[in-house]
């Protein structure tokens, strides 16, 4: 009997707050920063909402494969210049290239991976 209301109530609470926490990851920015300073380059903010509203989730989350957490997608420059994750459309056709190191790798050093800001997204080069 226990058992049975422990279960409900965790369901009841992923009904409850993941909505808000996708919802969140949504309108914030993503910083990555898994090796770009590790590597001498600073870390990445990807503006999230900015993309958001240029193009559906299942473009990026399912077609270009991109992880639904910061940091998991094992983006590399190499990947980018053959054409993978950012660079599907970083690539002078769709949007700038990515020649532009400074667009992308725009954030303080020291910031560590994840969400940063809120519902109104602040993106490259304010953190
Ligand atoms: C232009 C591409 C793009 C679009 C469109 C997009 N995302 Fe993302 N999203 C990303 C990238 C890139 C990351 C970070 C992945 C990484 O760091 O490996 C991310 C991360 C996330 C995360 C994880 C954030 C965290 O807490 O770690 C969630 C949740 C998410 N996206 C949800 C969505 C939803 C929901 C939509 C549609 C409403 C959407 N995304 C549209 C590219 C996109
Ligand atoms: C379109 C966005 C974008 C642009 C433009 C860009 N990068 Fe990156 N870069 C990334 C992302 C995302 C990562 C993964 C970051 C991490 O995990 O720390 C990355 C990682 C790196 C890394 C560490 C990992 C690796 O692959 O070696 C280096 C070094 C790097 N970039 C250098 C550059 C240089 C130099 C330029 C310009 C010639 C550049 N980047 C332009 C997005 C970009
Ligand atoms: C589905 C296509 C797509 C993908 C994937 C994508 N971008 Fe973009 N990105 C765009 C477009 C389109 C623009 C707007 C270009 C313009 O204004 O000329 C843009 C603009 C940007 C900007 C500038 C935002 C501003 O405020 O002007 C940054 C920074 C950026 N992208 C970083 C990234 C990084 C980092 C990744 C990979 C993690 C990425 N993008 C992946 C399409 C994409």
């Amino acid at each position: 009997m226990k058992r049975v209301i422990k279960t409900r109530r965790l369901v009841l609470l992923a009904i409850i707050v993941l909505p808000f926490a996708v919802a969140w990851a949504e309108y914030a920015d993503v910083v990555i920063n898994m090796q770009a300073e590790d590597k001498g380059m600073s870390p990445v903010i990807f503006p999230h909402w900015f993309h958001r509203v240029r193009f559906q989730c299942s473009v990026c989350h399912v077609d270009i494969g991109f992880k639904t957490k910061a940091g998991a997608s094992g983006i590399t420059m190499d990947k980018i210049s053959q054409g993978q994750y950012c660079g599907a459309c970083h690539n002078g056709e769709i949007a700038w290239s990515a020649e532009n190191c400074d667009f992308c790798h725009s954030g303080t050093p020291g910031l560590e991976t994840g969400v940063e800001g809120g519902h109104k997204t602040a993106g490259p080069g304010y953190y």
